[in-house]
């Protein structure tokens, strides 16, 4: 793999200042859930994907495994393709054998951990092929560079796969697909996988598993802060929620105190109280229904070309071209 670095501020320092601003606020107090997915919350997050109750990363593997070869025809070739966070790129593989054998396209993951673009670099780089140009940074700053660098007459298939656009705050999942858009040009494609609504306690045992995985995955921020910015969280005193919110169709996940407690970060210089049951809000997961997906695509300046929805588990593959007068 060629690896593209973009020079970011001092990580710790960053994570330091979000803490504090997440901590320190009067009303709701809140992590950002990227720091989920430091080594262990990305392990934790394989695991999840695994779960009998979690069904989205097998429905959005199997939708690609069983439509890769109808979804790269609609494609205009040739292409580069960029993925927004990498994964493990098991699920890419099945889009990357379809593409045609005949001509070289780069692959280009575009992820903020170095650790998950070595790990996917090395799941794909048997495909003969595909070349691996990866970009650490953040998505828009690593798909501009990208859609800048395409030769004559290249165009861009952009994936965002596994419904990580349910974790951005809302309306910010509109701004970011507008952001996109700005960046594409006509004939360029967006692939869009996306969580669909779905009955409450189905959605709710997928983010309250029986093993108690997603509690593990959701307790480690604090156990992170400990780790990297020298919190005293006793993580036994803070139990893992997850909360479904109909205003905003989302799954919530929390960690509420268990008791009266005052916790100190040093390197973020902080000390912050605890009451009984107050929480930390963690994360949102969006879930869609598939008229509001298209609503947001329009929006956006896209048209929907196709979409393919999973018979076991509702999740949308939705197959976006670049609307030239959005
Ligand atoms: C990565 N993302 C789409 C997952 C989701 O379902 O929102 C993260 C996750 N959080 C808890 N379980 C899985």
């Amino acid at each position: 793999m060629i690896l593209r670095q973009a020079v970011t501020a001092d990580p710790v320092f960053e994570f330091a200042a979000e803490v504090r601003a997440g901590l320190l606020c009067d009303g709701q107090k809140e992590l950002p859930s990227k720091y989920l997915y430091d080594d262990v919350g990305s392990a934790l997050f394989e695991v999840i994907s695994a779960l009998p109750e979690y069904g989205l990363t097998r429905a959005d593997q199997r939708l690609l495994r069983e439509n890769a070869a109808e979804i790269v025809a609609r494609v205009n070739s040739p292409v580069v393709v960029a993925e927004l966070g990498s994964g493990s790129g098991k699920k890419t593989r099945y889009l990357l054998e379809a593409l045609d054998t005949r001509q070289q396209t780069r692959y280009c993951p575009i992820e903020i951990s170095h650790t998950a673009l070595t790990m996917c670099a090395r799941e794909l780089s048997d495909i003969d092929h595909i070349s691996i140009v990866g970009f650490e940074s953040e998505y828009l700053d690593g798909l501009l560079e990208v859609a800048d660098n395409r030769r004559v007459g290249e165009q861009l298939l952009v994936l965002f796969l596994g419904s990580t656009i349910g974790n951005f705050d809302r309306p910010a999942d509109a701004k970011f697909l507008r952001a996109v858009r700005r960046i594409l040009r006509s004939g360029d494609a967006l692939l869009l996988g996306t969580d669909l609504v779905k009955p409450i306690p189905q959605m709710l045992d997928a983010y309250d598993d029986s093993l108690g995985v997603t509690a593990a995955f959701n307790l480690n921020l604090l156990g992170r802060i400990n780790r990297e910015l020298g919190g005293n969280f006793v993580l036994s005193q803070f139990k893992h929620e997850a909360r479904f919110n109909p205003e905003t169709r989302s799954i919530e996940m929390h960690l509420r105190s268990e008791r009266n407690q005052n916790v100190t970060i040093s390197r973020a210089g902080l000390t912050v109280t605890f009451r009984t049951g107050e929480t930390i809000w963690t994360e949102s997961s969006h879930k869609y229904s598939r008229p509001e997906l298209l609503q947001l695509a329009m929006a956006a300046g896209f048209r929907c070309e196709e979409q393919w929805v999973d018979d076991e588990w509702p999740f949308a593959e939705t197959l976006l071209m670049v609307d030239p007068r959005g």
